[in-house]
């Protein structure tokens, strides 16, 4: 048997012990000393000295998060304390009654402190701790009982393994500490993303693929999911603790992350101003919330107002207005997309959810219709999630009186009336007619958007009037315009006109991964058209290349490679494409592979910049390794700031993140 040298058991403990604090400073401090990518090259350190010394194993190790042998059922378990719920508050005057309510029980006159939190929309989880270790975790099952799945929420990076400092408080320690486990925006979009690369459905919400991924027999399968956990209080604990405040505090120091948001020390009205605040910036956090916590800050206080069967009477939750309502499908009608795909669309008696009017939504296709049996005259539940077309989420079907009518797909396109057809083994029925204007006007604005050419100010109002008008037979014709012919558009002036026609100038400098976008070419989005760009380098060669060279392309495949071959066969699409060329559009080629000078650094974008879009900037920033994030942290190297920055730039200077602007930019980025 091998000798373990003294040497490399000290190197594995010491690894262990600063793979723990970067843990600590990542997660909970929102402070990281270390880059990912040294990070990661002490995890591979130590993952390959436990593999060559087995018998250093350590179930607390660092590097154990990657799941244990699957279970046929979970256990149950009781919790000593339980796991109640919250009473809802959905207007500013039940928030009022709730402190009166606090007051009277109280039988005092003064002023209550609060402790405000985001509502985390994701599962309530109870987490044990004994001597700093964490022993068992469960779920909230009935509040009485949970299941116990301490294997999965093992892998959660954010929940320690171990605590920190447990040498400050009295020992044997024994905690119960709880919180909500989520996944946020990121890790949703990537686990979709690898769930249709899969063949697998995806997830519907951020929330169902916590709940899936939470509920895994097989932790294996739990480890791959981006699953966060924030802290928000505790059950049975030998902690000393006078308020709220001081137990998230206290959390925080033993190495358990919690929400940064969370304000102390509020009175009622600053309450309700703290809900307004939060649900101004909900859309800007990377995770869903449904609404604010709001608890009596002083424990003892708490103790006084106890709980009913079902909540506790020193807290209660302000919800958001529903992103879900119920309404009446008045009609459905079809639209025709770029690829000539015909989307039944519901036109919706107009209902307010969350604070938007929604008077139209998607119902997918045929047999989504059918799966879901929606018919004209339905009450139906309609739902809206962020920037995505509202959806019908499910028929009412109690409301039904007889008199509703079974929708049936046209058998002619409703546009250019040809005959539409359904390929088997598809949901799409298609008009397969190339010269259909439905078609012909959503290629344009494809060509036009965001992402591909990017045109600011040609709308889809102009562009239905430029085809309705013969000005564009193909998107070539955007730059054969000029602003004499755009004047003559209805609602547009001269100064408009002139302004448009400059966007249209300036557009054609263009990436070589938009301009493959802008093409329209099947099964080409923006993802891959970068994974083109960067493998084929230049338009001749990806012209020359063949289905074979295509495919074998990481993250293409045949399906892709066959569509992009079969569009540029097509000599329409040469000669549209030599028409583009020919009027002065210089695409730009990536000539060779940058320097990654800003590897792993986070930048934050705000305001107008000089003369770069916000997306041409972030493009840049991550062709040069860095990474571009949605809103301020302690995380963040650099805020880019334009003109008419936003609220960005104040968070910036409070957390002392380095501010800079485009032209500092441009020369980080050796321009
Ligand atoms: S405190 C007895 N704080 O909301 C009070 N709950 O309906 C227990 N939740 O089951 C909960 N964020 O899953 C609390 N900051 C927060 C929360 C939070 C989300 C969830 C939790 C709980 C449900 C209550």
């Amino acid at each position: 048997m091998k000798e373990i040298d003294a040497d490399i058991v000290n190197k594995v403990k010491a690894l262990r012990e600063t793979l723990h604090r970067h843990n600590y400073l990542y997660y909970v401090l929102d402070n990281p000393e270390v880059s990912d990518a040294e990070y990661d090259r002490m995890m591979r350190e130590l993952t390959a000295l436990e593999e060559a010394w087995p018998e250093l194993y350590d179930p607390d190790s660092p590097t154990s998060r990657v799941g244990a042998p699957p279970l046929s059922e979970f256990e149950t378990i009781a919790h000593s304390i339980p796991m109640l719920s919250l009473g809802n508050a959905f207007t500013d005057s039940e928030i009022i009654d709730f402190d009166r309510r606090v007051r009277k029980i109280l039988g005092t006159d003064d002023e209550m402190l609060y402790t405000v939190e985001p509502k985390l929309d994701g599962l309530a989880v109870e987490l044990v701790y004994e001597n700093g270790k964490l022993i068992v975790a469960s779920t909230r099952g009935d509040g009485i009982n949970g299941e116990v799945i301490t294997a999965n929420v093992r892998t959660i990076r954010s929940a320690p393994l171990l605590l920190q400092d447990t040498e400050k408080w009295s020992i044997p320690l024994r905690l119960e500490v709880r919180g909500e486990v989520f996944i946020g925006h990121e890790g949703f979009r990537s686990l979709n993303e690898e769930q249709l690369n899969q063949k697998l459905t995806p997830f519907a919400n951020p929330r169902n693929a916590a709940a899936g991924s939470l509920r895994q027999l097989d932790s294996s399968i739990t480890a791959k999911r981006p699953l966060e956990i924030f802290f928000y209080g505790v059950g049975e604990t030998d902690l000393r603790l006078k308020s709220h405040w001081e137990t998230l505090q206290t959390l925080q120091e033993l190495g358990l992350r919690i929400n940064p948001l969370i304000r102390p020390e509020v009175t009622i009205e600053e309450a309700v101003d703290y809900y307004k605040a939060l649900e101004n910036k909900r859309h800007l956090l990377p995770y869903d919330i449904d609404g604010m916590v709001i608890k009596v800050d002083d424990l003892s206080l708490q103790m006084k107002l106890g709980s009913t069967s079902r909540s506790p009477r020193w807290a209660i939750a302000y919800k958001f207005k529903a992103m879900q309502e119920t309404t009446r499908i008045l009609d459905i009608d079809v639209q025709v997309g770029r690829t000539g795909v015909l989307t039944p669309v519901a036109h919706l008696q107009p209902v307010n959810v969350g604070g938007a009017l929604v008077r139209r939504a998607t119902l997918h296709n045929e047999d989504e219709i059918e799966r879901k049996d929606i018919r004209i005259g339905d009450t139906v539940l309609v739902q809206r999630a962020g920037d995505v077309i509202p959806e019908v989420v499910k028929v009412i079907e109690s409301k039904r009186t007889g008199v509703e009518r079974i929708f049936h797909m046209p058998l002619n396109c409703p546009v250019c009336d040809s005959t539409v057809i359904r390929a088997k083994g598809e949901t799409a029925t298609r008009c397969i007619n190339a010269t259909c204007l439905a078609q012909l006007k959503e290629r344009i604005k494809h060509f036009s958007s965001k992402g591909a050419f990017d045109i600011d100010g040609l709308g889809d109002k102009l562009v239905d009037q430029l085809v309705d008008k013969s000005l564009l037979a193909s998107y070539a014709d955007i730059f054969y315009l000029d602003a004499v012919k755009l004047e003559d558009m209805e609602r547009m002036g001269a100064r408009s006109a002139e302004k448009l026609a400059c966007a249209i100038e300036k557009s054609k400098k263009i990436k070589f991964n938009c301009f493959l976008y802008a093409l329209g070419i099947r099964h080409v989005g923006e993802h891959v058209a970068k994974i083109l760009a960067r493998e084929f380098k230049s338009l001749d060669n990806l012209l020359l290349a063949t289905t074979e060279q295509i495919g074998a392309v990481e993250g293409a495949g045949s399906v892709i490679a066959e569509s992009v071959v079969n569009f540029f066969k097509q000599n329409t699409n040469r000669e549209l494409i030599s028409r583009i060329i020919d009027n002065n559009v210089c695409i730009l080629f990536q000539t060779h592979e940058k320097e990654k000078t800003l590897e792993d650094k986070v930048f934050v974008l705000t305001g107008t910049l000089e003369d770069l879009t916000r997306d041409q900037a972030k493009e840049m920033i991550e062709a040069a390794g860095g990474r571009v994030s949605g809103s301020v942290s302690r995380k963040t190297d650099y805020l880019v700031a334009g003109s008419s920055p936003g609220s960005k730039l104040n968070l910036a200077k409070d957390l002392d993140v380095e501010i800079i602007d485009q032209a500092t930019l441009q020369k980080m980025l050796g321009m």
